[in-house]
């Protein structure tokens, strides 16, 4: 059972965008990649409506839940997918948001990242947010202690994931978004990069996510070892947290982009 949704604390992201709309009013606004987080933020706004599309039908339901106090007669939480055409075929919306969907479609539409913005941008009356996380998994090994210890929890979390039957999250690089925007219509308006520490928290649910989907993996002598490899990892990072007060490793973004 999920409880009312929570009043969730705003993170420095919602901050900002909460600058950068100023005084103009959210009117209609669109959660085009939704969850507890992010509609914990919107449905405290002062909008017209809102609709949260989710492509996922356990967090629609939870969604459905928490939001049973706030919910308006005019809101609404939506389970579709954006690879699909009529999903929200004709509607505008004043204000969209895009919470950390990109790096999520690889799961729900794999090869559909290039068409996004594209297909979001009838949607988009007025302006689009985006947030993001600059990938770190697919560089080099980093030098610093922190960066190799965030890179190797990245890889070994997708390798489990991989091989579980899943399919981890593919996150873009902000000049990849900048590039797709322009060709889909949109002109941005402003990126702001947050250097990100990772704390306890990103240590434990990565692992811990790790070692659920070893759970599925048929060769269980392989799972053991690999179990035991995330233990480790696990303990290694959380000392270094604690040591130096969380894993200082690459940026997120924000992006405000206005249709053209
Ligand atoms: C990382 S989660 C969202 C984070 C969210 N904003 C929060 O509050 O936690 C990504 C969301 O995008 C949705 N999503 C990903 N690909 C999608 C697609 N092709 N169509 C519709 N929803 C999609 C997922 O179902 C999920 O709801």
């Amino acid at each position: 059972m999920v409880g009312p949704l929570k009043q969730v604390r705003k993170s420095k992201f919602f901050a900002h965008i909460e600058r950068e709309q100023g005084d103009r009013p959210w009117g209609s606004f669109l959660d085009a990649g939704s969850g507890l987080h992010s509609l914990g933020w919107v449905s405290q706004l002062d909008t017209e409506r809102w609709i949260a599309v989710t492509g996922a039908p356990q967090d629609a339901e939870k969604m459905q839940a928490a939001t049973d106090g706030v919910r308006r007669p005019q809101d609404q939480i939506l389970l579709g997918n954006w690879a699909r055409a009529d999903l929200l075929k004709g509607e505008v919306f004043d204000t969209v948001l895009a919470d950390y969907l990109l790096g999520a479609v690889e799961g729900f539409a794999p090869y559909f990242q290039p068409y996004l913005f594209a297909r979001l941008r009838p949607v988009t009356g007025k302006v689009l947010y985006i947030t993001g996380a600059e990938p770190y998994v697919p560089e080099n090994e980093p030098s610093t202690e922190a960066g190799r210890l965030v890179w190797q929890i990245g890889r070994f979390r997708d390798a489990c994931l991989l091989l579980s039957g899943d399919l981890p999250y593919r996150e873009y690089p902000s000049a990849w978004v900048l590039d797709q925007l322009v060709r889909s219509g949109f002109k941005p308006r402003n990126i702001k990069r947050f250097d990100t520490r990772y704390k306890k928290r990103f240590v434990r649910t990565q692992i811990d996510l790790s070692l659920e989907a070893l759970k599925r993996v048929r060769d269980r002598n392989a799972a053991q070892a690999l179990s035991q490899w995330g233990e480790a990892l696990k303990q290694e990072a959380l000392a270094r947290v604690a040591s130096d007060d969380g894993l200082a490793h690459g940026s997120d973004y924000v992006i405000t982009a206005e249709p053209v």
